[in-house]
């Protein structure tokens, strides 16, 4: 029976780095005799143009019959596109935080792990990452000051705006329990991040995690101030295992920590509900400067795809060829333009894809 996935290829370098995930995907079930069906559907900048509206009634329902889907990324320049010129809950963004909360994909995973191959486009000094570092970032997805109430009024004559950070105790806690249970399929320790000095969103995120940890005794869980954390992230990265933070602050950290890897371009990530369904997309954006000039990184979008057959399809071991794939071509010194050094071969966003394909 065919395993229906969605696939968003969105805006900007959207649709080329799509394209050869989905190179890759079927170079997969090629080897393992599976037969994947695909289904495009319209979100974020795309979807204003055919449609008006970043995200319709359409997609969420076409995704709901996916088993998973597969999104490039979605938005434009904001000082160029059309896009920026329509009401703030009509742009490419609104789209994507539309779909998130439609399907209730509240946890939103982001590893970051520094490849040996890599290190020379680390930015950090050797001696930061002699070790190397394996983290995973468990950002919450559809809460805090992204979905609270806003607006924009006048005060005492002054323009005011206001957004509002509020967290309920069951939001806290599966996230938290994802956080745990990811922790200890692996190095067993979590870094709740907060402001729990300033918030008071923080101190109930503390107070619910430390709830949580008594049912995960063979988990040690700290908690570290978001000011600090990222500090933490340049100074010592290889400290943290899971990193269980909220909605904003895991915005601004998985940036951070995806930099320390070497590019953006590396980094993939999930988001899931409840259920197996998830919707994966790397954790960079449209880069519209250098869309359609086929220079754009597919690994973060290629690594989603295996983090997709893993936590929505039971594939787990098409996931692993992927990621060997991926580790054999960087071994082999293949290297897209943002993670290029010197001695390496310079290749195409569409070339990177085919080795990675023809390595699976
Ligand atoms: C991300 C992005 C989105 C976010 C934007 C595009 C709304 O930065 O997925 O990290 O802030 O969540
Ligand atoms: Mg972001």
């Amino acid at each position: 029976m065919a395993v229906i996935i969605g696939l968003i290829h969105g805006d900007g370098i959207g649709p080329e780095i799509v394209n050869e995930a989905k190179k890759v995907l079927d170079a997969v079930s090629r080897k393992y005799g599976c037969d994947f069906e695909y289904e495009n559907l319209l979100l974020g900048g795309a979807s204003i143009d055919a449609t008006g509206l970043p995200l319709t009634e359409e997609t969420v329902e076409k995704a709901k019959q996916c088993a998973a889907v597969l999104m490039g990324s979605i938005g434009g320049d904001a000082k160029t596109s059309p896009w920026y010129q329509l009401p703030a809950d009509k742009r490419p963004e609104a789209g994507l935080l539309g779909i998130r909360k439609a399907l209730n994909l509240f946890a939103n995973l982001r590893p970051a792990y520094l490849y040996d191959e890599l290190k020379d486009a680390c930015p950090l000094k050797p001696e930061m990452t002699a070790n190397g570092f394996d983290m995973i970032i468990v950002r919450e997805l559809t809460g805090g000051l992204y979905f609270g109430r806003r607006y924009t009024e006048t005060v005492d004559g002054l323009r005011t705006a206001v957004d509002t950070l509020t967290y309920n105790e069951a939001e806290i806690r599966r996230i938290a329990v994802k956080a745990f249970e990811i922790a200890q399929k692996r190095r067993k320790k979590v870094t709740s991040v907060d402001k729990a000095n300033v918030l008071d969103s923080s101190r109930l995120w503390r107070a619910v995690t430390e709830e949580v940890a008594k049912d995960y005794p063979d988990v040690t869980l700290e908690h570290m101030l978001v000011d600090n954390c990222a500090m933490q992230l340049v100074m010592n990265p290889g400290q943290f295992d899971v990193i269980l933070t909220e909605n904003m602050f895991g915005d601004i950290l998985s940036d951070e920590a995806s930099m320390t890897t070497g590019s953006i371009g590396m980094l993939s990530s999930a988001s899931l509900n409840e259920t197996k369904f998830g919707l994966y997309e790397p954790s960079h954006g449209s880069a519209p400067d250098i869309a359609g000039k086929n220079i754009a990184n597919p690994i973060a979008t290629v690594l989603s795809a295996a983090m997709m057959l893993k936590f929505s399809l039971d594939m787990d071991a098409a996931a692993d060829d992927i990621e060997s794939a991926v580790q054999k071509v960087l071994s082999e010194g293949y290297r897209t333009s943002d993670i290029y050094s010197e001695g390496c071969t310079r290749v195409s966003t569409s070339e990177m894809g085919s080795l990675i394909a023809e390595r699976i």
